[in-house]
């Protein structure tokens, strides 16, 4: 059969293997994890040959044929983004748009923003005062991935707060786990730029949790932006403004979260 011939005129199927649902003909293993985003075929080659590649659990060989609609391509262990239709937008939020998909009093939200079709949905929520980047998909793997409860992908927020500069001991109070009322937070990536201005960076996602910690040390929230999730960031992207995320940047999502 065709292992070992990456590029050979292997029947269709070939290389399927018993655990496979490829159907006949599927498409070459390299070519799906190409346009995925891991490099050239002759790199995705490489990676398959190294055995990092795995298909519905199981290493795959060269000349692996998948159904990138209904095999589970794995690569280092991390779910690869190989499925077809999906799509991943980044959008930074202006003030006053909501993040939900509909808005009973309909008011403007973030999916008014994007193409309408696909469908896609916000992962996770800002405020409608918060402003920054959003991720809206069709992927409710990734979706799940990045909004896990405890482990979360790291978001990071630019903070104006009231109240002039915070004090050290605040400071390491954010850092190190702040009391509220669902519990103590996580610790926390915290520094000061300049006086009464913060970054901050969590990987929880608790309901409105940076505006909590901001109030819980005194110093509430005078404007929040998210600057970054997991590696994505833009700072040339208007408000109201939108682009798909690259495949590097899919792919980064998912081993953030896989
Ligand atoms: N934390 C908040 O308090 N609000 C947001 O919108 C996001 C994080």
């Amino acid at each position: 059969m065709a292992e070992g011939d990456p590029e050979g005129a292997g029947p269709p199927g070939a290389g399927a293997g018993a655990s496979g649902t490829a159907p006949d003909g599927g498409e070459r293993l390299q070519k799906v994890l190409a346009a995925a985003g891991y490099g050239s075929r002759r790199v995705c080659e490489e990676l398959i040959a190294d055995g990092r590649v795995a298909v519905n659990g199981t290493v795959a060989v060269l000349g692996r044929r998948v159904d990138p609609e209904h095999d589970r391509i794995e690569v280092d262990g991390h779910p690869a983004p190989t499925r077809p239709g999906l799509v991943h937008y980044l959008v930074n939020k202006p003030r006053g748009v909501i993040s939900t998909a509909k808005d009973t009093h309909g008011r403007p939200t973030v999916v008014d923003l994007v193409p309408p079709e696909p469908r896609v949905f916000p992962v996770g929520r800002l405020d409608a005062d918060t402003e920054g980047l959003l991720l809206l998909t069709n992927d409710g793997e990734l979706a799940q991935l990045l909004t896990h409860p405890r482990h979360g992908v790291e978001k990071e927020y630019l903070v104006h707060v009231a109240g002039g500069a915070v004090r050290p001991g605040a400071l390491r109070r954010l850092r190190d786990g702040v009391e509220l009322d669902d519990g103590v937070t996580a610790p926390a990536e915290v520094s000061q730029p300049e006086p009464g201005v913060l970054r901050i960076t969590i990987h929880e996602g608790r309901n409105r949790q940076v505006r909590r910690m901001c109030d819980a040390v005194g110093h509430p929230v005078q404007r929040l932006v998210r600057l970054r999730i997991g590696a994505v960031t833009d700072r040339r992207l208007k408000p109201g403004a939108w682009r798909p995320l690259t495949s590097d940047e899919v792919r980064a999502l998912y081993e953030w979260g896989g």
